[in-house]
């Protein structure tokens, strides 16, 4: 129970990885308020989740939306943001309206959700954010979402020095079973998960529960800020 009593709030956790986070940080004993723009998709979750779990509807870019959510939360302890409105397509078949959530979403809203949450941390606090592969080399269709992955680590190295001692840290993922692999690959998604998986050293893409794991181990190890912690089946070595 390495976070018993604490209050969790964790931003895209309806779904994917961010459910997965809260249904951990429950057993560990928190209290988990989860965020996402689909009351029902939240509502479902929340039953999944358990006890002492509540859901807030708002979509992280609409700011006054995001400011009455933690008036709404109060003071609490850890936070994991993991919405994204994500899309993947090659720049000159797509326009940059489409393209545009996949970067504000996950730029833009994160920064909405930590300029407004902060002041209510709890001392021993912490900021986790999630990134991916495509912000550290080339796969065609991801620029948007590769400036997004990136820019992501860079925002969380600067604010675990602008915000300190809150801590901040970035779990990098690796290729993870969620429904986002529907929308990134389509109706393609069981020969590339294949494909993906015959070249990792692990044989197998991640499960959300392992990427749970290590947000857990940045949320409670105290000594642990500005990192980048990969979690990648071996992916960035092959
Ligand atoms: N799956 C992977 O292979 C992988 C790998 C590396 C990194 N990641 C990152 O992990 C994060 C989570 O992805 P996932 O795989 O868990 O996918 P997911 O299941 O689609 O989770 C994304 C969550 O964010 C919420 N969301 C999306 N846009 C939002 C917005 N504007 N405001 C509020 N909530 C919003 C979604 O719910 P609503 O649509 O109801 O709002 C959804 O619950 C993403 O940032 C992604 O880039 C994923």
């Amino acid at each position: 129970m390495r976070l018993a009593n604490q209050v969790v709030v964790i931003v895209g956790g309806g779904s994917g990885i961010g459910l997965a986070v809260a249904k951990l940080a429950h057993r560990e004993g928190t209290n988990t308020i989860i965020l996402g723009r689909t009351l029902s998709k939240l509502e479902q979750a929340k039953d999944s989740i358990g006890e002492n779990t509540k859901a807030i509807a708002i979509d992280v870019m609409d700011e006054a939306a995001v400011t009455q959510a933690f008036d709404k939360i109060g003071d609490f302890d850890h936070l994991f943001i993991s919405a994204q409105d994500a899309s993947t397509a090659s720049l000159s078949t797509t326009t940059i309206e489409k393209l545009r959530p996949t970067l504000d979403s996950k730029i833009w809203g994160a920064l909405q959700v930590v300029k407004h949450g902060v002041s209510q941390m709890r001392v021993g606090g912490s900021i986790t954010f999630i990134s991916g592969l495509a912000g550290r080399r080339g796969y065609p269709g991801f620029a948007v979402a590769g400036a997004a992955n990136a820019g992501i680590e860079a925002v969380a190295r600067n604010l675990a020095v602008e915000l300190a001692p809150i801590r901040v840290n970035t779990v990098c993922a690796g290729v993870i079973d969620t429904e986002m692999l529907d929308k990134v690959f389509g109706e393609k998604r069981g020969e590339i998960v294949e494909a993906i998986s015959n070249k990792l050293p692990v044989k197998r893409i991640g499960k959300p529960e392992e990427i749970a794991d290590a947000v857990l181990f940045l949320m409670s190890n105290g000594f642990v800020t500005g990192a980048t912690l990969l979690v990648d089946g071996g992916d960035a070595l092959v």
